[in-house]
């Protein structure tokens, strides 16, 4: 006959590992409204490119739109601070990148978030190499020349970016310290905008998200010096690497990846990364990447946890790189 003791630790042990399965209401039914997706630059630069591909696969898998809202400034780092801020029900998600998730941190000592401790990781979507860009007529025909000229006319020259902690200023910056040269920098809400610029020879450089420069450079309306990645990117097979175009040193990949906010539960995360998943084993989106010379992730690399380890050592990478431009 088991005593009166050992039935209430025998209830109290079923109750509790009961509980540890049960999934709040909301999760179990989630998604059943809109869903906002938050892009930090404007529409048409490459993280807003990269989102709404992915996206528009998801809102299918998880039959509710994802809607995506634009929120430039400050790099980046003014749309991430409100999805910091955001309730964690899983309806206010941000696609961020290596600025807003790594190269942020030692660029703004009073950063209002920060990447690992106010975000749930959810899902990596896409690596972006990033290629050397002039203006068409700009004077250099290849790198070795683009070096020369940028070091001979270093207080004339000007490089667009995306904001201070962006992609493409914190890519430049790389690029501008390996120079020794400070050329003006021309801030745009987004190298969607600052491309615009570029087209239309306003600004001589930058250095941008392959998924942003193809099309461009596919037209023959810039120059493209380099791809700073060790092996050259099949959507554009006649770009040199850095290393062959003589410039060994600079070596530069963005990444953009989904997140939410902190305490977002682990179902919802999961319900959110196993669309995303789906999304980057349909062809039509894999095809859509790698047209504009995405790098896919592989599956090992596609998880939660995989994404906290790359914002980690990001952060640990660039921190180095950055700091002496604060
Ligand atoms: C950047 O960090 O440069 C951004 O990715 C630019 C953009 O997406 O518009």
């Amino acid at each position: 006959m088991m005593s009166i003791r050992s039935l209430a630790g025998a209830c109290l042990s079923a109750f509790v590992a009961l509980g540890a399965f049960a999934v709040p209401a909301s999760a179990q039914n989630y998604p059943t409204r809109t869903i906002t997706m938050i892009v930090p630059f404007a529409a048409g630069g490459p993280t807003d490119v990269v989102s709404r591909i992915v996206t528009a696969h998801m809102a299918q898998t998880l039959g509710q739109s994802i809607v995506i809202e634009n929120v430039v400034g400050a790099g980046g780092t003014t749309a991430t601070t409100r999805a910091a801020r955001a309730a964690n029900d899983g309806y206010t998600l941000i696609t961020g990148h290596m600025g807003t998730h790594a190269a942020s941190v030692p660029l703004y000592p009073k950063l209002a978030y920060h990447p690992e401790k106010d975000f749930e990781p959810v899902a990596l979507l896409a690596g972006t190499p990033i290629l050397i860009l002039a203006r068409k007529d700009f004077p250099p025909k290849d790198l070795k020349e683009f070096v020369v000229y940028v070091k001979a006319n270093a207080e004339k020259v000007n490089a667009a970016h995306a904001g201070i902690g962006s992609v493409s200023h914190a890519s430049c910056e790389l690029l501008n310290s390996i120079l020794g040269v400070k050329p003006v920098g021309v801030p745009f809400n987004g190298t969607g905008p600052a491309m615009n610029a570029l087209v239309a020879g306003q600004v001589d450089y930058m250095c941008d998200q392959i998924v942003n420069a193809v099309p461009q450079i596919n037209a023959g309306t810039i120059k493209a010096y380099a791809v700073a990645t060790p092996e050259r990117n099949p959507s554009l097979p006649n770009v040199p690497t850095t290393t062959e175009a003589g410039l060994p040193a600079f070596q530069a990949q963005a990444w953009n990846a989904i997140f939410a906010p902190k305490g977002t539960s682990p179902a919802i995360i999961a319900t959110l990364n196993a669309a995303a998943i789906k999304a980057l084993d349909d062809e039509n989106v894999r095809k859509r990447l790698l047209d504009l010379g995405s790098v896919i992730p592989a599956p090992v690399n596609r998880t939660p946890e995989a994404l906290a380890t790359l914002v980690k050592n990001e952060i640990a990478k660039w921190t180095p790189v950055l700091k002496p431009a604060t």
